[in-house]
């Protein structure tokens, strides 16, 4: 980067901390925090980037100032959060990860990279990775769900789609992976929180995803906001250099939370921005996001000889070269080409929004109500959601259009003209009152089958939307018991970010699916699976707990020394309630009934530089076509360390067709089953290990059976 270098050394300290600074420009606002006008900023090199700007008009206006009028023209990276698709608005992060498909998941991606390209942009901060377990912290709605591996697979898509093979391409924009790291499992569920989590957990929970975003080739990371263990991570100074830029091999550009670098004064890390600047470059944070720590610490900093300019070369040297690999310096114009970005009705981009949304629903419960037949019938749709427009695109919503959801009233009044449907809200979302309950249970009365849309609002989950009792807001639940008290066949759709509580819904109703939050087409697609168009398919990415007493709830839990069991009072189990949760990970019914068989392993031994092939078979005994994921998980029933009850190793789809057996093959190299070992280094330790296959993490209704890893000669300790 020759050209880069000759730049720098032309650089004033001002323009060089000016390529550290990441100022927004408030078309949205996404932190504490707003700014005035930049235009003299960049104009003078001080501000080298924006955030919260989109819209090709806008871009292009803003590049022409910094590449027309600074001293060195150096164009800007313009940031946004297109975390669950720009315009064109795909399902929330934990409902996408339970359709449990890489393409699918790669193809949301691509679809964002082109219309965050096409309004201008040249980075987006996503993907989102937390790892979450706590149905109270909000930003369970942004991420991959509970599970290390699919987590993994989900940041190698992502970050394939958004860079594309080419990060100078015109549709190409960075990936920005967040939050590194940990940042799901915040005290109390509790956002914001300290986390303290061992080195060990961190680095068989955390690390991975990330390990595998950056394997992927992503060209930005950003640190979270929280601490670990005491250490902030905008400050973490060995997970930042030694792990991630030296243990992962990450080369890119480290983009600071907003106002993170100076919120470690409240840390109580830093007494001042100049050491807060320091701690944070020195960490190896290049670009401060909105908290003018850089610009106003780092000359201090210089002064006091808490930095060198080396140090700052550095950063700004890696600053520059990813503008570099975006071709900004070739054409600063190259996004942007479309002026306005619409989503019409026909658009490709609503049909692939469809088809994702309705592979995303998971259906929890049907005693054979659904799907509904198409005969003429008075449907009573109720409910704050059962006509909500804006709410459907839910948090993080980037540039999706209030007006451009499909509300559920119109996908159902679309899928069934003949019905008669009426539609009363009853209850809002959160407010207390109860006057317009009368009427809608009114409406339950006279019609013949009563579908009740509740749930949350779009901003009861996302940033800063932690929750202490996540059940149904407000007086709804109250609202849903009236109505179920009448006995008529009932559908319960839930939209949230998060698992709601709903055990005793779940008792009750007829049905109940989770709708999550689904984006522009999420009344098509709901009603595409009410009346049976499309077989439902969609599986939980998080365990659902019964009561918010089990929190933090997964499947990978290590073990304990005494196992639950009712029949034995010394044993790890509540007194008040079933250890089990409300629904597993992995679960979610289908309209067909589908059955695993005939596991079989291609050896019961296989070397340490070998790989485990298992075959099973799925059998659809139902009547209609549809879709079956299949879990393979890991047991590891002696180690030098306590290994996790059990642990996703791979999935995959099988489709048979009506009364057909279809076999589902999967390869696992024994070196996925490395792990921390006492000392913490990854390692495969030889000697028995459990494959269990099925269709959830409930251990009851796996398929087990037992390989042995041969050491071959190597030197780790064996156990039987
Ligand atoms: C927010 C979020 C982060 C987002 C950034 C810019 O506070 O934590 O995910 O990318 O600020 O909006």
């Amino acid at each position: 980067m020759r050209h880069v270098d000759e730049l720098i050394a032309r650089m004033t300290l001002d323009e060089k901390i000016g390529q550290l600074n990441m100022i927004t420009a408030n078309f949205v606002i996404t932190g504490p925090t707003i700014a005035g006008d930049s235009t003299e900023g960049i104009r003078a090199g001080l501000i080298g980037n924006m955030l919260n700007l989109w819209g090709a008009e806008a871009a292009h206006a803003v590049q022409k100032l910094a590449v027309e009028e600074s001293r060195l023209g150096i164009p800007l990276l313009l940031g946004f959060d297109t975390v669950h698709g720009q315009r064109t608005i795909f399902p929330i992060g934990p409902a996408e990860a339970g359709i449990f498909d890489e393409q699918i998941w790669e193809s949301t991606a691509r679809q964002a990279a082109i219309e965050a390209a096409e309004d201008g942009l040249n980075m987006v901060f996503a993907p989102m990775l937390d790892i979450a377990r706590d149905p109270r912290w909000g930003r369970l709605a942004e991420g991959p769900g509970e599970d290390t591996y699919v987590a993994q697979r989900i940041g190698s898509a992502k970050v394939r789609g958004f860079q594309g093979s080419d990060l100078s391409a015109a549709e190409s924009v960075v990936a920005t992976v967040k939050h590194f790291c940990a940042y799901g499992a915040p005290t109390a569920g509790r956002e914001y929180a300290s986390v303290d989590i061992s080195e060990r957990t961190l680095r068989e929970v955390y690390l991975p995803p990330f390990e595998a975003a950056v394997k992927a080739g992503a060209a930005a990371i950003m640190p979270a906001f929280n601490d670990v263990a005491g250490i902030p991570m905008t400050a973490h100074r060995y997970l930042l250099r030694n792990v991630l830029r030296g243990e992962l091999g990450f080369e890119g550009v480290l983009v600071s939370d907003y106002n993170a670098i100076a919120e470690l004064l409240n840390h109580g890390v830093a007494a001042d921005l100049a050491e807060a600047a320091a701690l944070a470059l020195k960490a190896g944070v290049d670009i401060d996001m909105m908290a003018n720590a850089y610009s106003k610490g780092l000359p201090e900093a210089l002064r006091r000889g808490l930095v060198s300019m080396p140090e700052i070369d550095a950063s700004v040297r890696r600053v520059l070269s990813l503008k570099e690999r975006l071709g900004l310096f070739d054409d600063p114009f190259r996004r942007g080409r479309k002026v306005s970005l619409t989503v019409s009705g026909d658009s490709p981009s609503r049909a692939l929004a469809r088809d994702v949304a309705r592979h995303s629903i998971v259906l929890l419960k049907n005693d054979g109500l659904l799907p509904l037949t198409m005969e003429r019938r008075r449907i009573a749709l109720l409910g704050p959601l059962a006509d909500a427009r804006s709410e459907m695109n839910g948090p993080w919503s980037a540039a999706g259009q209030a007006s451009d959801p499909v509300t559920i009233l119109e996908g159902l009044s679309s899928a069934l003209p003949d019905c008669d449907i009426i539609c009363e809200q009853g209850v809002s979302l959160s407010e207390e009152d109860r006057s317009a309950i009368p009427l809608a249970l009114e409406a339950a009365r006279s019609a013949d089958i009563v579908i009740l849309a509740v749930g949350e609002g779009a901003r009861m989950s996302g940033e800063a939307a932690s929750r202490s009792s996540p059940g149904l807001p407000g007086c709804q639940q109250e609202f849903v018991d009236a109505v179920l008290d009448l006995g008529k066949p009932t559908i319960v759709l839930l939209s949230a970010g998060r698992p709601l509580l709903i055990s005793s819904i779940v008792e009750r109703a007829s049905a109940v699916m989770a709708t999550w939050w689904l984006g522009t087409e999420a009344g098509n697609a709901i009603a595409d699976i009410l009346v049976g168009r499309f077989n439902p398919s969609g599986r939980l990415s998080v365990t659902w707990p019964r009561e918010l007493g089990q929190v933090p709830i997964f499947y990978a839990q290590r073990p304990s020394g005494r196992p639950a069991n009712t029949d034995d009072h010394y044993t790890s189990k509540y007194l008040d309630i079933d250890v089990t949760p409300l629904f597993p990970f992995g679960y979610g019914l289908s309209y067909g009934n589908f059955t695993v068989e005939n596991l079989r392993l291609e050896s019961g031994s296989v070397p340490v530089d070998g790989q485990i092939i298992m075959s099973v078979d799925v059998v659809n005994n139902g009547g209609v076509p549809g879709e079956e994921t299949i879990f393979l998980f890991l047991r590891d029933p002696v180690a030098s360390v306590a290994r996790p009850l059990l642990e996703l190793k791979r999935f995959a789809k099988a489709r048979p067709a009506p009364g057909e057996r279809s076999t589902v093959r999967m390869t696992l190299p024994v070196s996925d089953l490395a792990f921390p070992g006492l000392d913490l280094t990854c390692a495969v330790e030889p000697g028995e290990f459990e494959v269990c296959v099925g269709t959830s993490a409930d251990p009851k209704q796996l398929l087990r059976t037992r390989f042995r890893v041969t050491s071959g000669g190597g030197d780790q300790i064996s156990h039987s």
